[in-house]
């Protein structure tokens, strides 16, 4: 049995990766779960994948927590950034799932990596703000870092036996979020702006896949990732999200993966890599899906993305930086401080505080977030943010 620790388990992939386990009849087990502030879904996964090791976000969550599982739980039950790194380090887990959401999974993912697991990684964040130091680590530890991004999972999916450097690019496709058929106004809703056409996911995500936001975290994701320069890297929308993402080797050929839209699929792909299991989770009926349409991406409607594309050229503290300001500009639309114009502008405006450092450290990456939330909040309470703020070339 192949154990799991799974950092995030209370979130949409948490819930998703405990399915394939669910599912996976005895091949897949759980021995350390980590979750933040939702203690009874916590305590009722902890009742039916009985873990050996919890951690949650604070002495309260763990008090309470404590409380609703009383004796029944006969494991551990740890807090703060010292309990994640214990459960991402945990002795008995073959695998740690990431999957917490933003900046938060850095440091649980680096704690895994340091021990030396092997990590299937939801948690694009991490690889936004210290791509490089990840994956360096990684290979230094001998540890493999498994996409569970289902446009990530396909690009892996079609380089599996493939020569990266016989690679010209890889084409990751975008659904184009709830906006791509629709004007974007400032009278959107954050309840409107969470209606992903095609997913059930949690709210930050949703907000990133309606600004676009999400494809250009994606771009810079999958750069660490697979190693391979900007240049070569490309978004096109595609409604149907039935192509995942495509790579177009030096020939001229085009691979590309095709499944039913369902996390599921490509969480398990990472969980049981490197074989692949028979699922009973979705099929494609190509007849029923009809026609496939791509598109250009619209950069004047999604200015997310095209900020985005040009952090992703950068490679110092400038990810960080927009990754930070963009959880704070997220955080504002859903608290309706900001309406979805504004998350832009306030993004773009963070990053214009900043000037790059080449080859940062871990902590200076770590202060570099700092000090975007502090910037991002500072031109969010002194309301300076104005719609016009020029866009980063
Ligand atoms: N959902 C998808 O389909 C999907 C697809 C591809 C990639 N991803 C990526 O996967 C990650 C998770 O996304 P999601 O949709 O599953 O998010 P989600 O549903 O919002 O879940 C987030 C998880 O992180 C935990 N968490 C939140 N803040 C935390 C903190 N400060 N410290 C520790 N844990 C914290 C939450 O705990 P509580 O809920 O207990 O507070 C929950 O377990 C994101 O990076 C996202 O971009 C998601």
């Amino acid at each position: 049995m192949k154990k799991i620790a799974i950092l995030g388990a209370t979130g949409t992939i948490g819930a998703n990766t405990l399915d394939v386990v669910r599912f996976s009849e005895g091949q897949l087990g759980v021995c350390a779960l980590a979750g933040g502030r939702n203690i009874a879904l916590l305590a009722q996964q902890m009742e039916e994948f009985c873990p050996k090791l919890v951690a949650v976000l604070d002495t309260a969550q763990a008090d309470a927590l404590k409380k609703v599982v009383g004796r029944r739980f006969g494991g551990e039950i740890l807090h703060g950034d010292a309990g994640y790194a214990e459960v991402a380090g945990f002795h008995e887990a073959d695998l740690v799932v990431s999957a917490m959401v933003g900046a938060a999974g850095l440091k649980p993912t680096i704690a895994a990596i340091n021990a030396g697991k092997d990590i299937a990684i939801a948690n694009k964040e991490t690889l936004v703000m210290a791509g490089r130091i990840v994956m360096t680590l990684a290979e230094k530890q001998g540890t493999r870092v498994l996409p569970i991004d289902s446009e990530h999972s396909a690009i892996f999916q079609c380089l599996n036996g493939e020569d990266i450097r016989n690679v010209s690019r890889i084409i990751i496709t975008a659904s184009g979020g709830p906006f791509f058929r629709q004007e974007i106004t400032k009278e959107i809703t954050p309840a409107s702006a969470m209606q992903h056409p095609r997913w059930r996911m949690g709210k930050k995500i949703s907000i990133d896949s309606a600004t676009m936001m999400n494809k250009g975290l994606e771009l810079i994701e999958a750069r660490w990732l697979f190693g391979v320069s900007p240049d070569r890297l490309v978004a096109i929308i595609h409604p149907q999200s039935i192509v995942h993402s495509l790579v177009e080797f030096n020939d001229g050929s085009l691979l590309a993966q095709l499944a039913a839209p369902d996390m599921r699929l490509a969480i398990a792909y990472a969980l049981h890599f490197p074989e692949r299991k028979p699922l009973n989770f979705s099929r494609l009926d190509l007849v029923s899906v009809g026609a496939l349409e791509f598109f250009p991406p619209d950069e004047e409607k999604f200015p997310c993305l095209a900020i985005a594309r040009s952090v992703l050229h950068t490679d110092g503290i400038l990810p960080a930086v927009m990754n930070a300001a963009n959880e704070i500009a997220v955080e504002a639309f859903l608290a309706e401080r900001i309406d979805f114009l504004q998350i832009s502008s306030l993004i773009a405006a963070t990053l214009s505080s900043f000037k790059d450092k080449e080859n940062p450290s871990l902590e200076e990456i770590i202060q570099a977030d700092a000090l975007a939330r502090a910037e991002a909040e500072r031109i969010l309470t002194e309301r300076v943010l104005v719609a016009s703020y020029p866009r980063v070339t």
